[in-house]
């Protein structure tokens, strides 16, 4: 059968980003033919042991509560489980000493489902015809902002500015404010902190500056906390989240331990609130309870900021630690690469200026020697200009295993010394 599309259907019904790429990944990695690949392109998070005991433990008290049957067996309200409601207002009003009330939370089948209520709410075409903007204030983010909006145009993201350091093959992008542009065609601010893909955390000041900028139109500001304190707390430097009226602070459980029960949280002004939870009730009614109710005994309890801060972030810290020494041992120092300074999520994020192939071409090359990163190029949705260094990076996973980390960056370091030694004898 091959029934017509729509637009809209067209458009969601082809993978984009990396979820493209990862057919290619999964695909190599089925049809290994003997060979055997170290895997740095994973997205899901590791099962720690103390994370699924903790989960465990929540689900057994939540079996043997009366409530059971009314948590699995009922619908509920399109805004969420009230216990767990409860359970995050009272958290963020004492722990950031906020003034939260119940009217200020959605709860969604995951945070990925706000931002394309939030894309397709507020960006887009308004009923005088005019297109409203989803601005990404810092490319590269997250490769699921490319495939949120149903009108691809809408999406328009702004080429950072680089803070290089040459001596320690380090660098660090910021937002560019002088290019950045949030005006009346905004429909909507989207940004994560910390970033997907290049671990980078916007400061508090950056963060206040965006949404100053927003403020004057009206324009709710997305900021997309799946990996912020207090949970997961995959922040390796200082940060604390900003709040204004205009931010709409984003979480998910996901990174710590619930990928697989779709739980996001939007966190701000009412009025946004409700048009998100309006958005829901015609798309999905509501989000699963089972998830909200044993998330809301983990937190409660305070056992799930606790067991981010001493378990999952030391984890992935300890990873990126690694990556960076062997890489700091293995990579020519004559050689222009360049690691994004690590200050959270769970990948990290090399950058080869002047590379004499494609993200695509490395990642090929780097595939025939056994190890899988994703390119790139995935990561800067909504970026308009040609700009070569959206060819130039790659993300590594912090899933791997130690030896596979090791491993895999030497042998990273041998191809990418071949690629530019390759180039430079052929000139
Ligand atoms: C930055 C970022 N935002 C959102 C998501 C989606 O999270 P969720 O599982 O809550 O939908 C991810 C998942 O990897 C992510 O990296």
């Amino acid at each position: 059968m091959n029934p017509a599309l729509t637009n809209f259907g067209d458009r969601m019904s082809r993978l984009t980003g990396v979820r493209a790429i990862m057919k290619d990944i999964i695909e190599t990695l089925r049809s290994g033919k003997g060979q055997e690949f170290i895997n740095l392109s994973a997205g899901n998070p590791v099962i720690l042991p103390e994370v699924e005991q903790l989960w465990r433990e929540c689900t057994q008290q939540l079996l043997s509560s009366p409530e059971y049957g009314e948590v699995v067996c009922r619908y509920g309200s399109s805004q969420g489980y009230k216990p767990f409601i409860d359970v995050i207002v009272e958290d963020f009003n004492s722990r950031y000493g906020l003034n939260l009330s119940d009217r200020n939370i959605l709860v969604t089948p995951g945070s990925q489902s706000i931002y394309f209520y939030a894309a397709n709410a507020f960006g887009g075409y308004n009923s005088q015809g005019n297109l409203k903007n989803i601005v990404l204030p810092l490319s590269p983010d997250y490769t699921g902002y490319g495939g949120v909006s149903l009108i691809p145009e809408a999406v328009c993201a702004y080429q950072p500015t680089l803070d290089i350091d040459e001596n320690s093959h380090r660098f660090k992008y910021r937002p560019d404010f002088n290019q950045l542009s949030i005006n009346e065609d905004t429909g909507c601010v989207i940004f994560s902190r910390p970033c997907n893909p290049s671990g980078n955390i916007l400061t508090s000041e950056e963060v206040q500056k965006i949404a100053d900028l927003a403020s004057p139109y009206d324009v709710p500001v997305f900021v997309d906390s799946a990996y912020s304190p207090p949970f997961p707390a995959l922040n390796f430097t200082d940060m604390d989240p900003v709040f204004a009226d205009n931010i709409i602070h984003c979480i998910s459980l996901s990174k710590a331990g619930l990928p697989g029960e779709r739980l996001g949280v939007a966190i701000g002004n009412e009025d946004v609130i409700r048009v998100l939870e309006a958005f829901q009730t015609n798309a999905c009614i509501h989000s699963p309870r089972y998830g909200q109710a044993i998330a809301a005994r983990a937190i409660g309890s305070g056992a799930l900021s606790d067991i981010s801060v001493e378990v999952i972030r030391p984890y992935y810290r300890q990873k990126f630690t690694i990556l960076e020494a062997t890489l700091n041992d293995a990579m020519s120092k004559d050689l222009p690469w360049f690691l994004h300074r690590g200050e959270g999520a769970i990948f990290a994020w090399i950058w080869f200026k002047d590379l004499p192939i494609t993200d695509l071409e490395l990642y090929q090359e780097l595939k025939k020697v056994g190890i899988i990163v994703v390119p790139g190029n995935s990561f800067f949705p909504g970026l308009q200009q040609e700009w070569s260094h959206k060819n130039q990076c790659i993300r590594i996973s912090l899933t791997a295993t130690d030896e596979e980390i090791m491993e895999g960056m030497k042998l990273l370091a041998e191809v990418v010394e071949m690629v530019y030694r390759k180039a430079m004898l052929a000139v």
